[in-house]
């Protein structure tokens, strides 16, 4: 099939970044159409961890294209930085298999210190962002002010950065923050030009002509579909379209190009957030730190990018199944299902209670997710240890339930398990 996409199905965070590794394998392109470094995968191959936080994931297999696509708004300086430690791991990041969309949206330090001064501004209010500028630089492009990499190529680029600074040190004085060093940055950006010239290219027009020849184009979204802008736990979100139909116009594609897509909801075994904003079967306590881990390994949950330790509760089934229709998910791939190990009994969300009234679909959406109860239901725990298992078949009958359980709920199967952090430790079923 040609266009495949992965997508997160809760609030990011759910290991794509290794089913993107898993799928990547097969693909001649793998592409990301959202966000920028707010995101964070982590791909483990052997006793290599990889992370990455703005060029796609996929760039690890060897005869992959991977591209930038225009939804996406990128920070050069931290570009560089990832294009430099890839290729110290000995990933070759060339122009020849770097593709940047002329269209994509800078990130400029006057997003980063906006992004910070308005969440210092918002107090209790606060939406708990990463601080890498994202919002500010998607209002910038909605606003229709924004600079895109095709203007790291032009000769006024100096002046037009420059004015940029200087219109965000307008807002920076009236919130009262430090202005910043408008002629320091455009020399800084210059720099940064002169590297990514060779890799800004017409990304659409290239996948575009790829899918029409047959080819694999693999597509990996950042966050997940509750931080969708539109779709997700308004305003407690990202800026940017996290879901599926995000790609056609992240990357530039029409809808023929979806017409036979394949759509992967990667899901986590329970459920995390960080940041703010409301969570029904958040955990606390004793439960919360055994899912959660004291963050000693990589794999515990705090973040990639931020390292903040994140929100842990059970599995939410009602956000997983509206998760499944706004995307249009055909199969699911099920992460980190070895941390439920060894627990007596496993609790999973099945509906939510207001009142006297039990909801399985929600009448607004997300909307006012905190004034509902979860309805939990009980299903046994395992104590085998599964990391080793590499078949559905040796999965002890309580976790095949309890999937199994998973896959009824959101109405499409699990095709895909994970039960340990390296790339070897997945169940295809
Ligand atoms: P922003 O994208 O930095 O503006 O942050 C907005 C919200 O999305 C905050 O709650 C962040 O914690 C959350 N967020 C952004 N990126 C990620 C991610 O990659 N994983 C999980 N949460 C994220």
């Amino acid at each position: 099939m040609p266009l495949q996409v992965i997508v997160g199905a809760q609030w990011g965070d759910e290991g794509k970044g290794r089913i993107v590794d898993w799928f990547a394998a097969d693909a001649d392109y793998t592409a990301r159409f959202n966000g920028g470094d707010n995101a964070g995968h982590t791909v483990t191959v052997g006793n290599k961890i990889f992370k990455l936080h703005l060029i796609p994931s996929g760039i690890i297999h060897d005869q992959t294209i991977a591209v930038m696509g225009n939804g996406m708004v990128i920070n050069p300086k931290t570009l560089l930085e990832e294009m430099d430690s890839l290729s110290r791991a000995d990933i070759s990041v060339t122009p020849e298999r770097l593709h940047i969309s002329h269209a994509a949206h800078l990130i400029t330090p006057a997003h980063l210190a906006l992004d910070r001064a308005m969440e210092i501004a918002r107090a209790a209010g606060n939406i708990g962002t990463t601080g890498r500028g994202i919002g500010p630089a998607y209002t910038d492009k909605a606003s229709r002010r924004g600079l895109r990499m095709a203007d790291l190529l032009s000769n006024d680029f100096t002046d037009r950065i420059r004015d940029h600074i200087i219109e965000g040190n307008r807002t920076l004085h009236i919130l009262g923050v430090p202005e910043l060093d408008a002629t320091k940055i455009s020399d800084e950006y210059q720099e940064f030009a002169a590297r990514l010239k060779p890799f800004i290219t017409d990304t659409s027009c290239e996948l575009h002509s790829a899918l029409r020849t047959g080819k694999t184009v693999l597509a990996e979204s950042a966050q997940g579909t509750l931080l969708d802008v539109d779709h997700g736990t308004y305003p407690f979100v990202t800026s940017s379209t996290t879901t599926a139909p995000g790609v056609l116009t992240g990357l530039g594609l029409g809808l023929d190009a979806a017409r036979e897509a394949r759509v992967i909801g990667v899901v986590k075994a329970f459920q995390t957030r960080v940041g703010s904003g409301p969570f029904p079967t958040e955990l606390d306590g004793e439960m919360a730190l055994r899912l959660r881990g004291t963050g000693e390994q990589p794999w515990d949950e705090y973040g990639t990018t931020t390292g903040r330790p994140r929100r842990v509760g059970w599995l939410d089934g009602v956000l997983l199944r509206y998760a499944v229709r706004i995307n249009g998910i055909s199969e699911l791939a099920v992460t980190k299902l070895d941390i439920l190990c060894g627990l007596e009994k496993i609790q999973i969300c099945t509906a939510y209670r207001r009142g006297q009234e039990e909801l399985t679909d929600l009448p607004f959406g997300l909307m006012d997710l905190s004034s509902y109860e979860p309805v939990n239901v009980i299903v046994p725990g395992w104590h085998e240890k599964i990391s080793d298992m590499r078949t559905w078949e040796e999965l002890p009958t309580a976790a095949q339930g309890y999937l199994d359980k998973l896959a009824t709920m959101a109405g499409v199967p699990v095709r895909l398990v994970s039960v340990g952090s390296e790339r070897k430790q997945l169940i295809s079923r």
